[in-house]
């Protein structure tokens, strides 16, 4: 890109010098003879640095530069100066000038100088860039509305208007990729503490002694690599929300201390003695049935029931298909206009094959899989062709499509899943109309890799023969 440079000067002389220079250097120059006509051009064009002098009829230098330096912070502004009159420069550059060149100007300093404050700009170009996609990635995922117009969805709203405003404890339930992140950022935003923090804590992700020191903080040299004291997440929360993801994966030791906090809101560093108390909400959410975690001597009872005092359930997408399409559409608007692609909507078959897929990722694989579509589509409607094949495997309401020339495994397979899922993943009743045993169906489920399908498919009687 060629960099445009805006010369200001009364002196028609210095002007066309200087820009005669910049422009063999390969720059763009833009001349003017005082502040006031330099203003003017800088909101017609888009100016990446400006050479100006001090003494100036009507809006003089000194006055050009405050107003560059309050609209145009990132517009770097090179000071000329006569001899004599460098403590004007001096002072200019305390005002926010980037660097002063004194007449007659040295051309190779000139090239210099340019050169610099015009990859000052740059960077601050990109790290203003960097900035707001943050801020648009953070809006996407703390502010991002929970959608969904079904029935059991209306069910989850009501419960976060109702409790949200509480200090109550709310277990979130439900698959992976369902929007129990999405449901926590809700219940922190909607509630009287959401200028305080909102502390995330995915507690899988760390081990049993980080996570304790993570949690809770620690004292120096509590254990070794404990430099200095540190504060935990509790404290980090203080008057806020915690939000303690995936806690099924959480060990023995650090589930009494957390039910010590739920009861008495204290607890003490590692390695420490004093107790801190907090004033803290707790959120936490888990993909694990955790009340047969409780059954199984995994997770403390204690704890389960301290923990669901509210429980909000997030249904699986295949039991609310009809959310699909309001989703779909607006996974598709968001994705267009962040891929600049004019994309209208889907063709009716796209739609048909996204209604009737399982999706076993849920919300976050339709999130992907229109993603990817948008970015595959060629037309403005994204037809089937754009989905992944095992999407679209059983797009024909009342039949599939093998194509000519696949291995025989291969076909069955798809035979097998595409029953499955026309009846609901209930294997007996498939075993039947494929006229097969159900031993042999299962084994061949296993042989081909789908039991992550097909485990939690509803009027089951499990996989385990
Ligand atoms: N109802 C919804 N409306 C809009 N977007 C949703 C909805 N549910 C989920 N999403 C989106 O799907 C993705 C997954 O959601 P989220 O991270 O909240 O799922 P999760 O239940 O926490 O999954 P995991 O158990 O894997 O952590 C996110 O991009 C989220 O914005
Ligand atoms: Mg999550």
């Amino acid at each position: 890109m060629t960099f445009r440079i805006l010369v200001v000067d009364d002196e028609k002389n210095i002007r066309s010098g200087l820009a005669r220079a910049l422009e063999m250097d390969g720059y763009e120059v833009i001349q003017a003879e005082d502040g006031q006509e330099a203003l003017k051009m800088m909101v017609k064009s888009e100016i990446d640095l400006i050479i100006a002098d001090l003494r100036m009829p009507k809006v003089s230098g000194e006055e050009l530069l405050k107003r560059v330096v309050s609209a145009y912070p990132t517009i770097p502004v090179i000071i000329l100066t006569g001899h004599g009159t460098v403590d004007n420069a001096v002072q200019a550059m305390r005002n926010g000038a980037y660097d002063f060149l004194t007449k007659p100007v040295n051309l190779e300093r000139l090239g210099l100088l340019v050169k610099r404050a015009l990859g000052r700009r740059e960077l601050a170009r990109k790290h203003q860039e960097l900035q707001a996609e943050v801020f648009r990635l953070e809006k996407r995922k703390s502010g991002a509305e929970i959608l969904g117009k079904s029935a059991p969805m209306h069910r989850v709203f009501e419960l976060i208007e109702q409790v949200a405003p509480t200090r109550a404890t709310v277990l979130i339930t439900g698959e992976s990729g369902t929007g129990k992140e999405l449901v926590a950022n809700a219940l922190h935003n909607q509630s009287p503490r959401k200028d305080a923090p909102l502390i995330k804590v995915h507690c899988a992700a760390l081990s049993e002694s980080l996570l304790e020191s993570e949690l809770f903080g620690h004292e120096k040299g509590a254990f070794t690599g404990a430099a200095g004291q540190r504060k935990g997440r509790f404290e980090l929360a203080d008057g806020g929300t915690i939000f303690l993801d995936e806690i099924g994966e959480i060990d023995q030791s650090t589930q009494i201390k957390i039910l010590r906090v739920l009861q008495e809101r204290s607890f003490e560093r590692v390695g420490g003695e004093k107790t801190l108390t907090v004033d803290v909400r707790i959120i936490a959410a888990t993909n694990r049935n955790l009340k047969a975690e409780v059954a199984a001597g995994r997770f403390r009872e204690d704890l389960y029931y301290r923990l669901s005092v509210v429980n909000i359930h997030l249904p699986a997408l295949r039991e609310r298909p009809e959310d699909v399409p309001l989703l779909a559409a607006r996974f598709l608007k968001e994705c267009a206009e962040e891929n600049g692609r004019d994309i209208q909507g889907l063709e009716p078959k796209t739609a048909m094959a996204l209604g009737s897929y399982r999706w076993p990722g849920n919300v976050r694989e339709l999130r992907n899989v229109v993603e990817s579509a948008v970015v595959l589509s060629k037309g403005s409607y994204l037809t089937p062709d754009d989905l992944p094949p095992h999407v679209i495997e059983r797009s024909d309401e009342d039949g599939i499509r093998i194509k000519l020339g696949i291995p025989m495994a291969e076909a069955e397979k798809i035979i097998i899943r595409a029953n499955l899922n026309a009846y609901g993943g209930n294997k007996s009743r498939t075993s039947e109309v494929l006229g097969i045993g159900r031993k042999t169906l299962h084994r061949k489920i296993h042989d081909y890799g789908m039991e992550s399908e097909f485990i939690r498919s509803g009027g089951d009687e499990g996989v385990s023969t």
